[in-house]
């Protein structure tokens, strides 16, 4: 649902009312933002997860003028048009982009909250390995579309909280948030981050994984939302036979060797040893984690299992596969492509005990207990 139709249908059963509008213009607002490889997200306090759009933003090329963003923008990623342009200004949970990005955000404020007369704050997940210059080009793209205060957390912090483990007990726990680009790894304990790792093997990588079994199996080339497209479909990573594996799907693509447009047929039982590379590579990177992790929290892990949040989690098979590499129990969280921006929607009632442009890790410690999510 488009922020439009939240605020229609809310008009529809309780009626602006001036006194909530004029409130409204007057408060100042706190937003959630989760700046996704894949997808943004933007929550408000009162409302949760209002805005879920593609992060893609197309531009004239001519003017380079911002055109469209979000779904519109990712129907044009990968044609050609003489008139505009479709990129994904954020790779591996990073700004490559940034006056895209600027645009990006300052469309998802203006499509989400309006008018509004004084600058609303923003809390911002980003990856826990982003350098201080990545960080720094967030702060900067934030401030310049317009925020009047911007907080940063650690995406895999936030998707713990949104996944509903309390991170603030005395006992490790170890969440993998799996996204598009980036796989993110880590054991929290007593409100902090312990021990983490991040990977930029995540869900886009089974989708490379696809389009190369396709271009040397078959000799045809599937572009990127296609390949995305059968994986959601079809795409399994479960061990040995299953009765779904010889379902199977025709996919248009075009002939290396022609260039003409063919039609592939794939199943899932082919796609199992393409995805089989990403599987062992999210499989080590966790493992890598708990090499790392202090002694004293393995049993806690050992008990509570490994929890999985991001959209990529959602691959068929692939929490059994990661449970059997790992020999821990493996749960997906409920709606794991929304923990971020849940993780996020929590904290943003606490935004006075944070500070200002820093990682929770980096104050957290030398405010004991003020923070309080
Ligand atoms: N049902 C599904 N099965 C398999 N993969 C899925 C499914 N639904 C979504 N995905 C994958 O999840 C990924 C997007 O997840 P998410 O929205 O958490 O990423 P993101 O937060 O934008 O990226 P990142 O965290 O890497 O910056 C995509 O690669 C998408 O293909
Ligand atoms: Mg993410």
């Amino acid at each position: 649902m488009t922020v439009r139709e939240y605020r229609q249908k809310q008009a529809g059963d309780k009626g602006p009312g001036l006194i909530r509008q004029v409130r409204g213009l007057l408060s100042q607002k706190s937003i959630g933002l989760d700046l996704g490889t894949h997808t943004t997200r933007l929550c408000l306090p009162e409302d949760g997860v209002v805005l879920s759009e593609p992060s893609a933003v197309a531009v004239n090329r001519l003017s380079g003028e911002v055109t469209r963003y979000g779904t519109a923008a990712i129907k044009l990623l990968g044609r050609t048009s003489a008139q505009e342009e479709a990129v994904r200004p954020i790779r591996k949970g990073a700004i490559v982009d940034y006056a895209r990005t600027l645009a990006l955000i300052q469309a998802f404020i203006r499509e989400s909250c309006g008018s509004m007369l004084r600058p609303p704050r923003l809390l911002i997940s980003v990856p826990a390995s982003l350098n201080d210059a990545e960080k720094r080009y967030v702060l900067m793209a934030a401030e310049e579309a317009g925020a009047g205060g911007v907080y940063l957390m650690e995406s895999v912090r936030a998707a713990a909280l949104g996944a509903g483990l309390d991170i603030k007990a005395p006992f490790g726990r170890l969440v993998v948030d799996i996204g598009a680009e980036v796989t993110d790894v880590a054991v929290l304990s007593l409100g902090g981050i312990v021990v983490s790792g991040t990977l930029d093997v995540a869900g886009r990588a089974f989708d490379e994984a696809l389009m190369g079994y396709v271009r040397s199996r078959h000799k045809a080339l599937i572009g990127e939302l296609r390949a995305e497209e059968v994986k959601i479909r079809i795409g399994s990573v479960r061990e040995g036979n299953t009765p779904e594996d010889l379902k199977r799907i025709s996919v248009n693509g075009r002939s290396v060797e022609t260039g003409l447009p063919v039609t592939v047929p794939l199943s899932p039982a082919e796609l199992k040893s393409a995805f089989d590379g990403p599987v062992q590579a999210i499989g080590r990177q966790i493992l890598r984690v708990i090499e790392k992790t202090p002694p004293e929290l393995l049993p806690n892990i050992h008990r509570g299992g490994i929890t999985l949040t991001g959209g990529g989690s959602q691959l068929d098979g692939l929490a059994e596969r990661l449970s059997r590499i790992t020999g821990l129990s493996c749960t997906v969280a409920e709606h794991p492509e929304d923990c971020t921006a849940e993780g996020l929607l929590r904290t943003l009632p606490y935004l006075d005990d944070m500070v200002e442009g820093m990682l929770v890790s980096d104050f957290v410690h030398r405010r004991t207990g003020r923070y309080n999510t």
